[in-house]
């Protein structure tokens, strides 16, 4: 967080005007949904793109994360030229609450942006669309198969109103991920026969339950270890890598096995799992060996990599890419800018010349599969592509406010149960 802070800060200073369009009515205004670390690290890397952007609205569920990301981004702007044309969010325009979304996306918007936790991404994207905005939307964009199915159809709404819709797959945008992949599809390394993808790390954080804060207000706090809200990591996570072997794949996957559970996580605050692997199968019989884990003091990876029968591609989530192709000398492709800041700039782009950039729909398959991947593993069957997209599973409770009943609770110990393969129904 820090680093992105200082990062976006010293691109705003360094530049000595806005690149497009000053200031004015000609502005396109953003309104930002969920200003956690991600929400605040979009806010400037979207200022940062330069493109002749304004954040007119704030919202979020709790009144201190809203505050911290204004006064972060504020003091970002402070200083720089143009800081006022930039960020115009007054006391009015801050929105605190469950139904803060709302109220932002009925304010004078251009773009809505969805950065809270993705288990409320289908309802507030199908209000964003409704309400006829553009929306960058964070990844995942769903956490089970009926928000996805939500997800879909609101996905026909936008294309028909001419929306564009963002999604926050940064590597997509990054310069080595497009091209290392695009000798994928060119042929070099021969035909496709398996991919590996990996995001092992060391954990999450736990927000320490507090006094008089109802069961709901605990999960969301915590919304990273409860299933309706994150999906699980492999659904928050690792869906960025499940996305690069879609996108190496051309496709997505028809099945999948896979084996995971919970081992180290406290289970007062945590229902997911701290390891999934997973073998999905694409058309061909093209495979991806997926492994995610959050465990400390472990061999970790953010990487991915494909094997094709004249070579192979291997990819750096943070770092280089290198094709090497039979008997020629590898090839090596550097980073380039970071992605989550490109994004921005082509989506602003679009937006300006006037083109529907659509990430959604590819978008809404990679979620799919992560899914697919947390069925396998959760209960230990295969589990298909077309059964598992219409499976009824909602783990969303009805909530109307902070009183609202989780479906899953601790036990009378105070822990909160996992998924047992073996046990847990596949769909
Ligand atoms: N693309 C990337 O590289 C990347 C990196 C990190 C996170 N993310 C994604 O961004 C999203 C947020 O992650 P984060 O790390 O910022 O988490 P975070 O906990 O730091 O922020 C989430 C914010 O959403 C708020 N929130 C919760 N419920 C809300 C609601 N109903 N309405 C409005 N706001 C609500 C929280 O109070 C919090 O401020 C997740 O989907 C995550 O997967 C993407």
């Amino acid at each position: 967080m820090k680093r992105q802070l200082s990062a976006s800060a010293a691109l705003l200073t360094a530049v000595a005007a806005p690149a497009v369009h000053a200031a004015g009515s000609d502005m396109l205004r953003l309104a930002m949904v969920g200003c956690g670390g991600r929400g605040t690290g979009a806010m400037m890397d979207a200022l940062s793109a330069r493109r002749g952007l304004k954040i007119v609205v704030m919202a979020d569920a709790f009144e201190g994360r809203l505050s911290s990301a204004w006064q972060n981004v504020n003091d970002m702007v402070s200083g720089t030229d143009g800081a006022a044309g930039w960020f115009d969010v007054p006391a009015e325009r801050r929105f605190v609450g469950l139904h803060a979304y709302e109220e932002a996306i009925a304010c004078d918007c251009d773009i809505v942006a969805l950065c809270g936790p993705p288990g409320f991404r289908p309802i507030q994207y199908e209000a964003a669309v409704a309400a006829g905005k553009h929306v960058f939307l964070e990844k995942p964009v769903a956490t089970d198969a009926p928000g996805v199915r939500c997800v879909m159809a609101t996905n026909q709404i936008a294309k028909s109103k001419g929306l564009s819709v963002a999604v926050g797959h940064h590597l997509r945008h990054e310069v080595k991920h497009k091209e290392a992949i695009s000798r994928i599809h060119d042929g070099s390394i021969g035909e496709l026969k398996y991919m590996r993808i990996y995001f092992d790390d060391s954990g999450i954080w736990t927000r320490p339950r507090q006094a008089n804060q109802t069961e709901l207000e605990f999960q969301v706090q915590n919304w990273y270890h409860f299933v309706w809200l994150s999906g699980d990591h492999i659904c928050e996570q690792h869906v960025h890598d499940i996305d690069v072997a879609n996108w190496m794949a051309q496709g997505h996957p028809v099945r999948a096995i896979g084996m995971g559970g919970r081992m180290r996580r406290d289970p007062k605050t945590s229902e997911i799992f701290d390891y999934h692997a997973v073998e999905f199968v694409y058309p061909n019989d093209v495979r991806a060996f997926s492994f995610c884990r959050q465990i400390p003091n472990c061999w970790n990876s953010f990487s991915e990599h494909a094997h094709g029968t004249k070579g192979r591609v291997d990819i750096e989530g943070h770092g280089a890419a290198t094709v090497t192709m039979d008997g020629q000398t590898p090839l090596r492709v550097e980073r380039g800018p970071d992605g989550h800041r490109l994004e921005w700039e082509y989506f602003l782009d679009s937006l300006r010349n006037g083109k529907q950039q659509f990430d959604a729909d590819w978008a809404t398959e990679s979620t799919m599969a992560s899914i697919l991947g947390r069925m396998a593993t959760y209960s230990g069957a295969e589990v298909t592509w077309n059964d598992a997209i219409q499976s009824e599973t909602n783990y969303s409770p009805e909530w109307t406010d902070w009183n609202s009943e989780p479906k899953s609770k601790p036990d009378a110990n105070g822990n909160y149960a996992t998924a047992v393969p073996g046990v847990t129904p596949a769909l």
